[in-house]
C-alpha cells in the first residue's frame, strides 16, 4: 500500500519510525508540507526515496492512503480534494469534522469514489467501547479533560472546573482540547457529549476521562497521556494510535471493535 503524509511533522516522524520498526506492508512515498523545509528534512532523517511534494495534486499521484497530520485548516483545504481523487484518507486534525457541512461533503465524497475516511483513536483509549455502547441506549457520555492552567489559559492556583456543558461549545471556548473532545463527539454523537474542562495546577500530565452510562452498565476510561517526543502539545498515543490503524487496515485479523 503506497502511503503519504500531509504533514510531516512530529506525528508523521513517529508514524515513520513505527512503520519501519514493525515492518508494515506499505511504502511511504509522499509527503507534502506547507513548511518545505519540514519535509525535507523528514525525507533526510529516513534517507529513502520520498518524493518531497510542493502542491496537492502532484502529491496525490502516487499515493492511495493519505494521512493527514497537518491541522485543522489541512483538512479543510485537501480533505474533499483526497477524496474526489479516490484516496482513502486517515484524518488527525479531527476538530476540523466538527463543521457538520465539511464532514456530510467528505462523507459523501468518500461513497461516491468508493474509499474511506479514517479516524484514528488519537489521543484516547475507549473509543470502541463507547461505539458499541452507543447502539444500545445510552444516558450518559461526558469527557472530563484535565490540563495545567497555563494550557488552558487560565490562571486559576488551584483546582476548578473551567467549563462543562455541551461539547462543541466547549471545543469553541478551549480550541487547545479540539481533537479528542471531537473525535469522542463523533463516535458517541455531539448532541450527547458532555465536556468538562478541569484546570489542575498540580497534574503533570494531560488527563483524560470517559464516562458512559447506559443500559449495557457503565465504562470509565482513564487516560493518563505522556507528550510525544517531538512535540509536547500532541500525545505519544495519538501517533501510536495511527499505526494500530495501518496495522488493523492491513492485516487479516482484527481485534476489538
Ligand atoms: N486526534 C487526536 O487525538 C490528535 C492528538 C494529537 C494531535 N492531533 C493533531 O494532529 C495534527 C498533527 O500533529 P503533530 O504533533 O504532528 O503536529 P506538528 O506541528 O508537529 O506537525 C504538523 C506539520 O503539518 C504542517 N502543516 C500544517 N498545516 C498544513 C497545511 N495546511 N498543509 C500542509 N502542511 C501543513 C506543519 O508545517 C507541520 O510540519 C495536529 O493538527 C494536531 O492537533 C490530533
Amino acid at each position: 500500500m503506497r502511503v503519504g503524509f500531509i504533514g510531516a511533522g512530529n506525528i508523521a516522524t513517529i508514524v515513520m519510525e513505527l512503520i519501519k520498526r514493525e515492518n508494515l506492508d506499505c511504502e511511504v512515498t509522499s509527503v507534502f508540507d506547507s513548511d518545505f523545509q519540514t519535509a525535507e528534512r523528514f525525507r533526510r532523517r529516513f534517507n529513502e526515496d520520498i518524493v518531497v511534494c510542493r502542491g496537492i495534486d502532484s502529491f496525490l499521484e502516487d499515493v492511495v492512503f493519505v494521512v493527514e497530520a497537518a491541522s485543522l485548516s489541512a483538512v479543510r483545504e485537501y480533505g474533499v480534494r483526497v477524496l474526489e481523487a479516490g484516496r482513502s484518507l486517515v484524518v488527525m486534525s479531527t476538530g476540523a469534522l466538527c463543521d457538520w457541512l465539511l464532514f456530510q461533503r467528505m462523507l459523501k465524497v468518500a461513497e461516491e469514489n468508493q474509499v474511506k475516511i479514517y479516524i484514528p483513536s488519537g489521543g484516547i483509549g475507549g473509543v470502541d467501547g463507547l461505539r458499541a455502547a452507543c447502539l444500545g441506549n445510552v444516558e450518559r457520555v461526558m469527557l472530563v479533560t484535565t490540563k495545567t492552567p497555563e494550557s488552558l489559559g487560565s490562571g486559576v492556583k488551584e483546582k476548578t472546573v473551567l467549563y462543562e456543558g455541551p461539547v462543541k461549545e466547549g471545543i469553541s471556548r478551549f480550541p487547545q482540547n479540539v481533537n479528542v473532545a471531537a473525535t469522542l463527539g463523533l463516535a458517541a454523537g455531539f448532541d450527547k457529549t458532555v465536556l468538562r474542562v478541569v484546570a489542575d495546577p498540580d497534574i503533570e500530565n494531560n488527563m483524560h476521562e470517559i464516562i458512559v452510562s447506559g443500559d449495557f452498565g457503565e465504562m470509565r476510561v482513564s487516560n493518563v497521556n505522556k507528550p510525544s517526543s517531538h512535540n509536547p502539545k500532541t500525545s505519544y498515543l495519538a501517533a501510536l494510535s495511527v499505526v494500530a490503524l495501518l496495522k488493523r487496515v492491513l492485516g487479516v485479523a482484527e481485534v476489538g471493535t
